[in-house]
C-alpha cells in the first residue's frame, strides 16, 4: 500500500480500499507464479538469490539436447496413454518453433525462469497451452538435467575422438617423413642415445591413441538413460524407459533412480580423461618450446603460431604451445573441482550439481580448441635435421653402442661399461666424438676393438641396430606408422 500517496488513500472509502488491496494481493500472487515451483512460497525470491541460483546463462547451451530429451519423453507419454496424441503433436509443433527461435537467436531467455529447462517449458506453454503443461508429467528437472548432460557430453566425446584422430594423423605424417631423421634421445634432459625424430613423434601417437581409447570407454558409461528416475524415487506413471532409451540412442537405462539423478561420476571420468589428454599435450608443448629455443634450434614453428614481442624486435615466441601448457592447469583444476563437488553429497540430487556444468563445458571447449590447433600446427613443424644430428653427435650418444660392441666381443657388460667410460673421458678432454678417435687410441681402451667399430659409432648404425617392434630404427618407425594408420582407418 506504500505505493499509494496518502492523499489518494484519504479520498478512497473503506470498500474501495478493500477492493484495491485484494487486487494487489492477486497481482502479487501472479508475480510469484513466475516460478514454476512458487505456489507454496509466501514471498518472492530475492533478486540476489535469483541471480545466485539461476543457471540459464550457461546451461542454455543444453537447449538442443533438452528439446531432444523432451520430445522422446512426450512420444513415450503418448504411447503409454499418459498424454493424448493431440498433446504430443502440440508439443512437437511447439518444440519445433522453439528450436528455430533458439537457433536464430530470437528466443527470449529469462533469468526469472532460472534454467534452460524452465525457460523452454514456459515458452512451450505460451505456444501450445495445456499440452506444454503436461510435458513435465512423470519427470523432474533432476532426471531431465542428468539426461541432458549425458546426451550433450556423448556428442562432444565423439567430436573429441575425431579430433584426436586428426592429431594422430598429423603426427604420423611427420613421423613417416622423419623416420630416419636423427636426433638425440634424452633421459634427465641429458643426451642419452640417438633416436629418430619419427620414433619420438610416434611416442605421442601412442599417448593420444590411449587417450582416445579412454574416451571410447568413458562414453559407454555416459550413454545410459537417467529419465524415469524423476525427482529421485521413480514415478507412479506407467512409463516405458526402454523406449525412451532407444529413441535417444542410449545403450541402457540407469538401473537405480537415486543414483541416476545424483551421481556425476561420468562427468568426472570424462574430465580425468581430458586432464590426461592435456597432460600429453603439455608434455609435447614443453618439448616444442625447448626445441624451438635458439640454443637448441631443432625445429621452427610457422609464424602463424607464434607472436612477437612489443619491445624486443628479434623475438618469435611459441605462444600456442605455451598457452596449451598453461591451459592444462585449468583442465586439471576442473577435474579436482568436480571431484570436490561430488565428495560431500548425500543421496540423491542436490543443487550442488548445478556447478557441474561450467567446468565440464570449459573442459570440452579447451580440449576441442587445443586439439584442433595442434592437429594443424604439428603438420607445420619445420624440422632442422642438421641441428638435431649435430646435437646427437656431440653428446657421446653412441657410447652404449660401443659397450654393446665390446659385449659382442666377449666382455661382461660391466667391464665394457667401464672401458667405454674411460674412452668417453678421453674423447671429452680431446674435444672430439668417439667416432673421431683413431683405431689405435680406441684399442688402448680394449684390444678387442677392430676397424668395424666405426660402423657402430655412427649415429645411423646405432639407430638402425635397434630394430625390433617398438625400437627406434627407421624400418620400425615405418612399421609403427603403418600399424597406427591401420588402427585409425
Ligand atoms: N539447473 C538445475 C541443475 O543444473 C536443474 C535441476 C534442478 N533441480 C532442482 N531440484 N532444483 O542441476
Amino acid at each position: 500500500m506504500q505505493e499509494f500517496p496518502d492523499l489518494m488513500l484519504r479520498l478512497l472509502n473503506r470498500r474501495e480500499l478493500l477492493e484495491i488491496s485484494t487486487l494487489l494481493i492477486m497481482t502479487d500472487q501472479f508475480a510469484r507464479k513466475a516460478h514454476a515451483w512458487s505456489a507454496r512460497f509466501s514471498e518472492p525470491v530475492s533478486e540476489l538469490v535469483k541471480r545466485y541460483t539461476a543457471s540459464v546463462d550457461f546451461d542454455k547451451r543444453l537447449a538442443r539436447v533438452d528439446i531432444q530429451g523432451s520430445l522422446a519423453h512426450a512420444v513415450m507419454l503418448a504411447k503409454v496413454g499418459v498424454i493424448s496424441a493431440q498433446d504430443r503433436a502440440d508439443i512437437e509443433r511447439g518444440m519445433q518453433q522453439i528450436a528455430s527461435e533458439i537457433e536464430s537467436g530470437r528466443f527470449q531467455w529469462s533469468i526469472d525462469l532460472e534454467d534452460v529447462h524452465l525457460n523452454i517449458e514456459r515458452r512451450l506453454t505460451d505456444l501450445v497451452g495445456d499440452a506444454g503443461k503436461r510435458l513435465h508429467t512423470a519427470r523432474s528437472r533432476n532426471d531431465q538435467v542428468a539426461t541432458d548432460i549425458r546426451l550433450w557430453l556423448r556428442g562432444e566425446i565423439d567430436t573429441l575422438i575425431g579430433l584426436l584422430r586428426e592429431l594422430q594423423l598429423s603426427l604420423i605424417e611427420q613421423a613417416e617423413k622423419h623416420c630416419a631423421t636423427i636426433m638425440p634421445g634424452f633421459t634427465h634432459l641429458q643426451v642419452a642415445q640417438p633416436v629418430t625424430f619419427g620414433h619420438h613423434l610416434m611416442a605421442y601417437v601412442e599417448m593420444f591413441a590411449r587417450d582416445a581409447e579412454r574416451l571410447v570407454d568413458c562414453r559407454k558409461r555416459v550413454n545410459r538413460l537417467p529419465l524415469g528416475a524423476a525427482a529421485l524415487a521413480g514415478t507412479s506413471y506407467p512409463i516405458d524407459r526402454a523406449m525412451v532409451a532407444e529413441l535417444l540412442g542410449f545403450d541402457a537405462i540407469a538401473a537405480n533412480s537415486l543414483d541416476a539423478v545424483s551421481d556425476r561420476d561420468f562427468a568426472i571420468e570424462f574430465c580425468a580423461a581430458g586432464a590426461l589428454i592435456m597432460t600429453h599435450i603439455s608434455r609435447l608443448s614443453e618439448e616444442l618450446i625447448i626445441w624451438m629455443s635458439a640454443r637448441v634450434g631443432f625445429i621452427d614453428l610457422p609464424d602463424r603460431y607464434c607472436t612477437g614481442s612489443s619491445i624486443m624486435p628479434q623475438k618469435k615466441n611459441p605462444d600456442v604451445p605455451e598457452l596449451a601448457r598453461g591451459k592444462t592447469g585449468r583442465v586439471t583444476g576442473h577435474l579436482i573441482g568436480l571431484l570436490t563437488l561430488m565428495k560431500g553429497q548425500p543421496l540423491a540430487y542436490n543443487k550442488d550439481n548445478q556447478e557441474d556444468k561450467e567446468p565440464l563445458f570449459d573442459t570440452v571447449d579447451t580440449l576441442q580448441a587445443t586439439l584442433r590447433i595442434f592437429a594443424d600446427m604439428m603438420l607445420g613443424v619445420e624440422v632442422k635435421a642438421d641441428r638435431m644430428r649435430q646435437a646427437a653427435f656431440e653428446g657421446f650418444s653412441t657410447a652404449t653402442d660401443l659397450a654393446d660392441y665390446l659385449v659382442r666381443k666377449g666382455l661382461p657388460f660391466r667391464d665394457a661399461h667401464e672401458a667405454v667410460g674411460a674412452a668417453v673421458r678421453h674423447a671429452q678432454n680431446a674435444g672430439v666424438d668417439l667416432s673421431q678417435l683413431s683405431l689405435a687410441v680406441l684399442q688402448g681402451f680394449h684390444p678387442s676393438i677392430d676397424a668395424d667399430v666405426f660402423e657402430v659409432l655412427q649415429l645411423e648404425g646405432s639407430v638402425a641396430s635397434r630394430s625390433h617392434p617398438g625400437g627406434t630404427a627407421p624400418a620400425q618407425v615405418l612399421a609403427a606408422v603403418a600399424a597406427a594408420r591401420q588402427r585409425l582407418s
